[in-house]
């Protein structure tokens, strides 16, 4: 039988996840259909028992939904909790299972790229929920410290103190935007400056060897300056394809290979 999946969002008609699902079930042989769902700003919670009601096996969530997502679960997995969102949902036993996958996603992807996260030492601009989203993966992925620099100071030192009880062995601090200076392995971009058009100045007293754009498909002044010091950049694609293949593997139980999709960018 074909088994069921979608993504909800609101609005969701630009989201990549179905051709993606879809490419994933051609390559590992998975029966399935994929669609998007449209719920009411008002209305996630009721679209989603719907869902599950007619048979579904398995929701992704976006924007604006996955706060809404995790407060709805009746088990989360443990990077969920961090994140305090949620973007990969199933039902088991009658429970509601709720998973973020868009850490995971991002330390496939920079592992694809053959960037090395043992041991490093790594910044990541912005503080908001993208942000909590990667921190347990990339620690558990074995960097030995994380900065987070904000614009707003206070939001940055406030996550740190949120996520430091479920981290050790990865030295965790806060500073701000406006103070960016040190040497680093990789700089992680996850702030929404991109996606409006904002500019984000790299000092020159700030030194990295790898630079990552969470965002894609918008000129980025982040990467441009990255790629101006002559240093590897990678934009935010690659993280999308691995968030998706980890919801799949969840799902599916068989994981295909990151690098086999990279190639559906347009
Ligand atoms: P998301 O869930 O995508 O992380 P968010 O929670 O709204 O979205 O967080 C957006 C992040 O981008 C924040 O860290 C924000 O900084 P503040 O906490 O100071 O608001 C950051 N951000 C957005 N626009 C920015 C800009 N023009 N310059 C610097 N930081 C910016």
């Amino acid at each position: 039988m074909t088994r069921q999946f979608a993504v909800v969002g609101n609005p969701i008609e630009h989201s990549r996840s179905p051709e993606l699902h879809h490419a994933f079930a051609k390559a590992t042989g998975i029966d399935l259909n994929y669609s998007r769902r449209l719920a009411p700003l008002d209305g996630f919670a009721a679209n989603i028992q719907e869902f599950f009601n007619q048979g579904g096996s398995g929701l992704n969530v976006t924007v604006p939904f996955k706060e809404q997502a995790y407060q709805l679960c009746d088990v989360l997995t443990p990077r969920a909790q961090v994140a305090r969102a949620v973007n990969t949902l199933w039902q088991q036993n009658g429970q509601l299972h709720g998973d973020n996958t868009d850490g995971q996603g991002l330390v496939d992807a920079l592992n694809a790229l053959g960037w090395k996260l043992e041991q490093a030492n790594i910044l990541i601009l912005g503080a908001g929920g993208a942000t909590r989203g990667v921190m347990l993966p990339l620690a558990q992925a074995g960097a030995s410290q994380i900065v987070v620099a904000n614009r707003t100071l206070s939001r940055a030192q406030q996550l740190i103190d949120d996520v430091q009880p479920f981290i050790t062995g990865t030295k965790l601090s806060a500073i701000s935007l406006d103070q960016l200076s040190g040497q680093f392995d990789l700089i992680i971009n996850a702030t929404s400056a991109s996606l409006s058009g904002e500019l984000l100045l790299l000092p020159p007293e700030l030194q990295f060897q790898q630079a990552y754009e969470m965002a894609y498909g918008k000129p980025s002044s982040f990467l441009e300056q990255a790629a101006q010091r002559g240093v590897p950049t990678s934009d935010g694609f690659s993280m999308l394809v691995g968030q998706a293949i980890e919801a799949f593997s969840i799902w599916n139980g068989i994981k295909p290979p990151l690098n086999d999709f990279l190639s559906l960018q347009h």
